[in-house]
């Protein structure tokens, strides 16, 4: 009977076609992690193997590549077999596989919707495959500086190339820690204005009130204390780029401004009556959802529509699996590098090595709603806890990681429940008392804050406000900050630290105030 497993076309994102295909998430030669298989006979309705000699993976970056070839992976084999648009999997006697976790006994059938997800394979107890969909091997590109050889990576390589040059204003729209940032320097990077400067300002760090004189500096004289004049973000960004992160949180008036200097692409310093034009390319980057914004009369469709000059959407890394264990592998070698322990790869293809395989077979089902910044965390943190050599286990994982228990987290999924992206009611949200001893260690500085924690600047500020043992640098009054000023001899970083707010907020309180 001739199968129905035919080349999937997945909706407006997916366009291209795809074949069921094997990529290495974990093999003891980490050169080999990143490699894959497309298993094509599936799509001509025979079977396929994968066994220590059978198929080929393609190295990443190489037009060559070899099977497995690793002795703890069996010369036995398992067996795909197509079954309607699913794949039945079924192992030969004396062949160790675990699928999603669960040890392969009797044959198992994977349906269309499970393979698309990507469903985790582990061999022997050593190697760890994805079996997902891939297109066909694609042009390489220039890499800009991100991790991954996914089909959406791809895309969004092909996107930064497409619109790195052009004049166009650009909307970057992606899940906390997806890699807004990283992208925007990556076209500006690539872009004529290369090396020119890059300014990059939040918009949910800038009080209304000082917006005006942040964004378009002030003249010397404009208001008391104000002796020597101060250039705004779109002047230090003129022949350059402006990357304006977390737009939608910028305040209403902030966005009439913002649509008024990208209108007429002139600025006025307050307190001066010379316009300056400003040649600026302007970034922009959110994690909301600036249309439904739009609809309830939260974000200007005007503005939206000026910035969204090309619009890039960055995918979840839950939507690219098989990229988690390259980035893995590379954070992994950082961490451990600034350990001075990178010898300790090679280790991982010891016999006892000091991360498991089933380890990272959890990480690549897990749905990572922290996407690469959570990843980065969790390596740093595998590196630290096995310095020296010692084996990680999962449940030691600390809570605030991946949220109340790791293991609960990784449990192997046991249905096809949609996947989930943290929202500030999330359990895998700090708690109380770890945002505050986060924030103090990291001297109020909101950016490192959350960096640490793994989640976005505008989630931890969401979480500050709802704290209330927190304050801002908004409800610090001129007294408090004159007698702190005494104390601390005008330094500015242990007066944050003794008012318990951030520097760079307890500056703009003190623009705002005029305590110079
Ligand atoms: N493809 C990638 N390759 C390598 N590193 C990446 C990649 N994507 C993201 N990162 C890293 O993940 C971290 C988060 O990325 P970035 O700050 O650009 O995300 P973001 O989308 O701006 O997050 P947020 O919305 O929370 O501000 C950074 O350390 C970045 O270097
Ligand atoms: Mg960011």
């Amino acid at each position: 009977m001739r199968s129905t497993l035919r080349p999937a076309r997945g909706g407006v994102a997916r366009a291209r076609w795809t074949v069921p295909s094997l990529t290495v998430v974990f093999h003891p030669d980490t050169r080999r992690i990143g490699g894959c298989a497309r298993l094509v006979d599936l799509l001509d309705g025979r079977g396929a193997a994968v066994s220590r000699l059978e198929p080929v993976f393609m190295d990443p970056g190489a037009l060559s590549g070899e099977p497995l070839a690793h002795r703890s992976v069996s010369r036995r084999k398992l067996l795909f077999e197509p079954r309607g648009d699913g794949v039945r999997l079924q192992r030969e006697a004396g062949v160790g596989v675990s699928v999603s976790g669960a040890a392969l006994a009797a044959p198992r059938d994977l349906s269309a919707e499970e393979i698309e997800r990507g469903v985790v394979i582990e061999l022997g107890d050593r190697v760890v495959l994805l079996l997902h969909r891939l297109g066909p091997p694609a042009a390489p590109l220039p890499r800009f500086g991100l991790v991954g050889d996914s089909d959406a990576l791809e895309r969004l390589r092909a996107d930064i190339g497409r619109v790195a040059d052009l004049p166009v204003p650009v909307l970057l729209r992606g899940e906390s820690g997806t890699g807004k940032e990283l992208v925007a320097r990556a076209i500006q990077q690539a872009s004529p204005r290369a090396r020119e400067a890059f300014v990059s300002v939040s918009m949910a760090a800038i009080p209304s009130a000082l917006a005006a004189s942040e964004l378009f500096g002030y003249a010397p004289g404009a208001f008391t204390g104000a002796s020597r004049g101060h250039a705004g973000y779109f002047a230090q960004a003129h022949g350059g780029t402006l990357f304006l992160d977390e737009v939608g949180e910028a305040p209403p008036d902030v966005q009439a401004m913002l649509l008024r200097v990208l209108e007429s692409h002139e600025t006025q310093p307050l307190g001066s009556t010379n316009r300056a034009k400003v040649d600026v390319r302007v970034i922009a980057a959110t994690e909301s959802d600036l249309d439904a914004d739009v609809r309830e009369g939260r974000f200007r469709g005007s503005l939206l529509h000026r910035l969204a000059g090309y619009q890039i959407a960055l995918p979840p890394l839950r939507e690219r699996r098989d990229d988690v264990g390259r980035l893995l592998s590379y954070r992994l070698a950082a961490e451990l590098k600034s350990l001075g322990e990178l010898r300790r790869i090679a280790d991982l293809a010891g016999p006892d090595p000091w991360l498991p395989a089933s380890v990272i077979a959890a990480l690549a089902r897990y749905d990572w709603p922290g996407n690469v910044r959570q990843l980065c965390n969790v390596a740093r943190h595998l590196a630290i806890a096995s310095r020296g050599g010692r084996p990680v286990h999962l449940q030691e994982f600390p809570p605030g990681l991946f949220g109340e228990s790791m293991t609960a987290r990784l449990e192997p999924p046991s249905g096809a429940g949609p996947s989930r992206r943290r929202t500030p009611a999330d359990t895998s949200i700090p708690s109380n008392g770890e945002l505050l001893a986060a924030l103090r260690s990291n001297g109020w500085r909101t950016s490192a804050t959350a960096r640490q924690l793994g989640i976005s600047r505008t989630t931890l500020y969401k979480l500050i406000d709802r704290h209330a043992a927190i304050r801002t640098a908004r409800d610090v009054s001129a007294d408090e900050i004159r007698r702190c000023k005494a104390a601390c001899g005008d330094d500015l970083e242990a007066m944050a630290a003794a008012l318990e707010v951030s520097p760079r907020g307890l500056l703009l309180r003190m623009r705002e105030l005029r305590v110079d």
